[in-house]
C-alpha cells in the first residue's frame, strides 16, 4: 500500500512555507513539493492584513502545488501568537463495563475540557498527561485496563477565536481546508525531541522572526507550553536603530556578521556598509554589532527562563533545551543560551529527509517539517474522539493510536 501524501502549512512572521510528503520509513519523509514565499500581513504570529497574508499564503501554496505536481486541498497549519494561553485540568469519568476502552478515554478527555474556555476562545489541542486509574496515578496508555474511575491530566491549548477564523480565511482563500492546526512548539518538537530528551525532561525553544515559542517535555509528553511575542526581527530592528541602517541592510549584515557574545570578537574586527542616508561607506566595529546583538539576545533567554521557572518546571530538565527555528543560525547563541539558562543546550533541525531538501536544511523550518509529523500521525490515527476536525472511519491500529495517544493526543 502506498503511504498516504501529507500537507503542512507552515505561516511564520517571515516566511510562508508550504511542504507536501510521503512518509517514508521510520519518521522519514519524502518532499515532494516546497513552497517558500516571504509572508506579508503577519507580525508576531497573527494576522494583522488579511489580503496581503491571503496572497502570500496562496503564492507558496501554489509553488508547493507545482512542485510536486499534487493538488493541495487540505493541510495543517501552524499557529503561534502571544493570543495562544493553556491551562492544565483534569477529566474525571465511571468506568461501567470494568474494562477501560477507547469510548472511556475519549469521554475522560471530554470532561477534562469542560473547564470555563470563555466564548471569544478556541480549543486547539487537548494534551493528555498522563492518567489515573481507580487512584493508581502515572498510566501511561489505560485502555484494556480494569478499573471503575479514570482520570486525566489534560493540558488544554486554546487561541483566540478571531484571530485562528482569520487564519482559516486566510487559507481557505486559497481553496485549502485546515484539517488542523497545531501550535508551532508542539509541531518543531516532533522532529527535533529525540525520544531519550522527551522522557528525561526538555525544553524546546523555536525562535524565529515575530515569535519564541516553547514546550516542556517530562516523561514523554508535553507538560507546558508558551508563545513569547518577540524573536530575531527585534534584533534586526536593533541593529537597525543602533547602526543607522535601513532594516533590510541590517537583516543582511546580521546574517553575515553577527555573533552573539561580544567578549569572543576581536577590537579590530570590522566591515563597511553604506548607512542610512549617507554617501560615503562607514567602517563598522563587529564587536558594536556583537553588543547590540547580545543585550537583545540576551534578553530574549531571560523571559524564556522566567516562563520555565514560572512554569514550575525547572528543576525538571536535565536534558536542557533544545534550540530550533531561524534564529538559532546565529553564531554564538548555543553558549549565551546555555550561559544564562544554566542548561545544556543543542541546535536542532530537520532531519531524515528525502526529496527536495535542499532548502529545509535549516532549523528555520523546523515546525514546517513538523507538521509533516503530526499530518502522518493523524491520517494513521483517524478513528479519534469525537472532535469536528477529525474525520475517520478507518481501522483502528492500537499500536500506533497507543504511541499517538501518548504523545499528541487529539
Ligand atoms: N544566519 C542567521 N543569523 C541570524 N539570524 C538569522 C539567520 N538566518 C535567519 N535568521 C533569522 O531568523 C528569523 C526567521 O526565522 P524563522 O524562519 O524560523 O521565522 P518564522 O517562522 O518566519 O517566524 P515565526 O515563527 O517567529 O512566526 C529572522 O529574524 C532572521 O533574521
Ligand atoms: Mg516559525
Amino acid at each position: 500500500m502506498e503511504e498516504p501524501v501529507v500537507v503542512g502549512i507552515d505561516i511564520g512572521t517571515t516566511k510562508v512555507c508550504t511542504l507536501v510528503a510521503r512518509v517514508e520509513g521510520e519518521r522519514g519523509f519524502r518532499i515532494l513539493g516546497v513552497g517558500i514565499e516571504p509572508s506579508q500581513g503577519i507580525r508576531k504570529g497573527t494576522i494583522v492584513d488579511l489580503s496581503a497574508a491571503s496572497q502570500s499564503i496562496a503564492r507558496s501554496v501554489e509553488k508547493a502545488q507545482r512542485s510536486s505536481g499534487l493538488e493541495i486541498t487540505s493541510a495543517l497549519v501552524s499557529l503561534a501568537g502571544s493570543h495562544v494561553a493553556s491551562v492544565n485540568s483534569r477529566g474525571v469519568v465511571g468506568i461501567s463495563g470494568g474494562i477501560i476502552d477507547q469510548d472511556d478515554v475519549a469521554r475522560a478527555l471530554e470532561s477534562a475540557q469542560a473547564v470555563a474556555i470563555p466564548h471569544n476562545r478556541e480549543i486547539i489541542h487537548v494534551i493528555q498527561r498522563g492518567f489515573t486509574v481507580d487512584g493508581q496515578d502515572g498510566i501511561r496508555m489505560p485502555i484494556g485496563m480494569h478499573g471503575y474511575r479514570l482520570e486525566v491530566e489534560g493540558h488544554i491549548i486554546t487561541a483566540a477565536a478571531a484571530t485562528v477564523e482569520n487564519l482559516r480565511q486566510c487559507v481557505q482563500a486559497s481553496g485549502v481546508q485546515v484539517s488542523q492546526f497545531v501550535l508551532n512548539p508542539l509541531a518543531s518538537a516532533e522532529v527535533v525531541l529525540s525520544e531519550t530528551e522527551r522522557q528525561m525532561g526538555t525544553v524546546v525553544c523555536d525562535i524565529g522572526g515575530g515569535t519564541t515559542d516553547m514546550a516542556i517535555y517530562i516523561d514523554g509528553d508535553v507538560w507546558h507550553t508558551m508563545v513569547l511575542a518577540v524573536g530575531g526581527n527585534h534584533v534586526t530592528s536593533d541593529i537597525a536603530h543602533g547602526l543607522r541602517l535601513a532594516l533590510s541592510q541590517a537583516e543582511e549584515i546580521k546574517k553575515q556578521y553577527g555573533y552573539a557574545i561580544e567578549a569572543e570578537i576581536d577590537d579590530n574586527d570590522t566591515f563597511t556598509t553604506r548607512s542610512f542616508g549617507e554617501e560615503q561607506a562607514v567602517q563598522i566595529s563587529r564587536r558594536d554589532l556583537a553588543h547590540i546583538i547580545e543585550a537583545r539576545v540576551e534578553e530574549i533567554f531571560q523571559l524564556v527562563l522566567q516562563e520555565i521557572k514560572r512554569s514550575g518546571y525547572d528543576g525538571l530538565l536535565p536534558a536542557g533545551m533544545v534550540l530550533t527555528g531561524g534564529t538559532s543560525l546565529l553564531p554564538g547563541i548555543r553558549s549565551l543560551a546555555s550561559q544564562v539558562l544554566g542548561l545544556p543546550v543543542r541546535i536542532a533541525r530537520p532531519e531524515n529527509l528525502y526529496g527536495l531538501v535542499d532548502q529545509l536544511d535549516s532549523p528555520a523550518y523546523s515546525t514546517s517539517v513538523g507538521l509533516l509529523s503530526w499530518a502522518m500521525l493523524m491520517s494513521e490515527t483517524s478513528p479519534a474522539p469525537r472532535r469536528s476536525s477529525w474525520k475517520g472511519g478507518k481501522a483502528i491500529d492500537w499500536d500506533t493510536l497507543r504511541s499517538f495517544l501518548r504523545r499528541l493526543l487529539p
